[in-house]
């Protein structure tokens, strides 16, 4: 086994490297790090979130017009989360009240907020009017049901894009699959047309944008950019229509990751570049008068990189046929991806990562179920309890779905950008689980 495998660099913050056969995060030694903050702990590596934020903005040069780069909240969320990415002047995808509120606690420009959702709360689009969002976007035709009230009481009318269902079918895990025939998401065709008829006529609203999101975890483009032709092609047949030509255009998110080593590498700015530019040269067959503001709306691609999790070694049973239990104390409850994805990881350990592997290893966390397992199968060194083991591309989609199953308390998260490391949010306490709970009148 080569030295890139066992340390496969592009799985790892672009910080990360080795120093003295330990594995680093710029100056910090990562496992004295974890085992003096104590584990399970998550530390998010700035200069890799900002270069995926630069790698989507170098990309979006192919597109001639104005172009925002919006993140998808729902991949990693917290109050400091959205300070980074407000600072960073990034637009937010919010879906739920929550997500709302926390960034505009965050202190989020309103005008860079959008809001998804297939079944929007009425309580989720009011808050989302009185905090005058950028815009709102339609997903089904009782969404102008709910909004026709709140446009009539306001003075300035609310800015609607159309959220079209391309019937594509994303080559990805079913589950990830958004924008086929009979998903729960998105207008028909026909729908978007009478969608545009409706908003017209209902007064006090307006359609500014044309959205679409076929799935995630997605590395082959072709579909993408068949969804993006069927949004142009739906602007083009809008204004022949005579509903006005649209001032933005959202082919959504769904960039993959890779996690694990037989993943490959994949190429974001060029991605990025090949839909800006597919996109540009689609709408310029149509004869518009303008390019709308190119949107796309990643969620995975610009925290998943950046993020670790660092985990303390327990029991570790070794089995006949020679394999061995690893048992450490994060879980589904930190990382329910493997359990509902089958998603696949690789791990590593900090204090000796190019250790030569001595065979194959289950990594397991404490809950009671069999379906708590983080790694199905990773080569590794010998492994005794107390040691730290760490698990790249942990920044998405792990965080934002943990759950305190066996009322496990959440993890720490810790950003290090510039030299320094700080804790956004601390680890969750027994306290803080008893917070909702109101005991029962003697
Ligand atoms: N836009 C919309 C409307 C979305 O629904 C999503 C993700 C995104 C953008 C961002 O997609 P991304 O760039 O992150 O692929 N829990 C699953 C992923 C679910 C994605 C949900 N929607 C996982 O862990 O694989």
């Amino acid at each position: 086994m080569r030295v890139t495998e066992r340390f496969p660099r592009y799985l790892w913050p672009i910080s990360a490297h080795l120093r003295g056969g330990r594995l680093h995060l710029g100056e910090l030694d990562l496992a004295v790090w974890a085992a003096g903050c104590g584990t399970p702990v998550y530390l998010y590596d700035a200069a890799t979130c900002d270069e995926a934020i630069a790698a989507y903005r170098y990309g979006l040069r192919a597109w001639p017009g104005p172009s925002l780069l919006a993140y998808a909240a729902k991949a990693w969320l917290n109050l400091p989360a959205a300070q980074l990415m407000s600072r960073r002047r990034v637009g937010l995808d919010v879906v739920s009240q929550g997500e709302l509120a926390i960034a505009l606690a965050a202190g989020y420009d309103p005008a860079l907020l959008h809001v998804h959702g297939n079944n929007k709360p009425p309580a989720l689009l009011d808050e989302a009017a009185a905090a005058g969002v950028g815009s709102i976007v339609v997903d089904n035709l009782h969404d102008l049901e709910l909004l026709e009230p709140l446009a009539a009481a306001r003075a300035t009318p609310l800015s609607l894009w159309l959220r079209l269902n391309p019937d594509l079918l994303a080559p990805t895990h079913h589950y990830r699959q958004t924008g086929h025939h009979g998903a729960k998401f998105g207008l028909t065709w026909d729908e978007a047309h009478a969608a545009a008829d409706s908003i017209r006529k209902r007064g006090g609203m307006v359609l500014t944008g044309l959205h679409t999101h076929i799935g995630s975890q997605i590395f082959e483009l072709e579909p993408l950019l068949a969804a993006a032709d069927r949004l142009v092609a739906l602007a083009a047949s809008l204004r022949e229509a005579g509903y006005g030509e649209i001032a933005c255009l959202c082919p959504g998110g769904g960039l993959g990751q890779p996690y694990h080593p037989e993943e490959g590498r994949f190429n974001l700015a060029e991605a990025v570049q090949r839909i800006a530019g597919h996109c540009a040269r689609t709408w310029s067959q149509y004869n518009f008068g303008s390019y709308p503001t190119l949107v796309l709306e990643p969620g995975r691609s610009l925290v998943a990189r950046a993020g670790i999790a660092l985990y303390t070694v327990g029991a570790v049973r070794r089995l006949a046929d020679g394999g061995r239990i690893i048992a450490v104390d994060g879980s589904m409850a930190d990382n329910p991806r493997p359990a509902l994805y089958q998603a696949r990881y690789t791990a590593s350990l900090p204090a000796a990562p190019l250790a030569p592997p001595t065979g194959p290893a289950r990594i397991v966390g404490p809950l009671c179920e069999s379906g708590d397992v983080l790694i199905e199968h990773v080569l590794l060194p010998e492994v005794h309890p107390g040691d730290i083991l760490a698990i790249p591309v942990s920044g998405a989609y792990h965080l934002s779905m943990a759950s305190n199953y066996n009322a496990t308390l959440l993890p720490p998260v810790y950003w290090r950008e510039a030299g320094k490391t700080i804790c956004l949010q601390r680890r969750q306490t027994p306290a803080d689980l008893l917070l909702r709970d109101l005991p029962l009148p003697s």
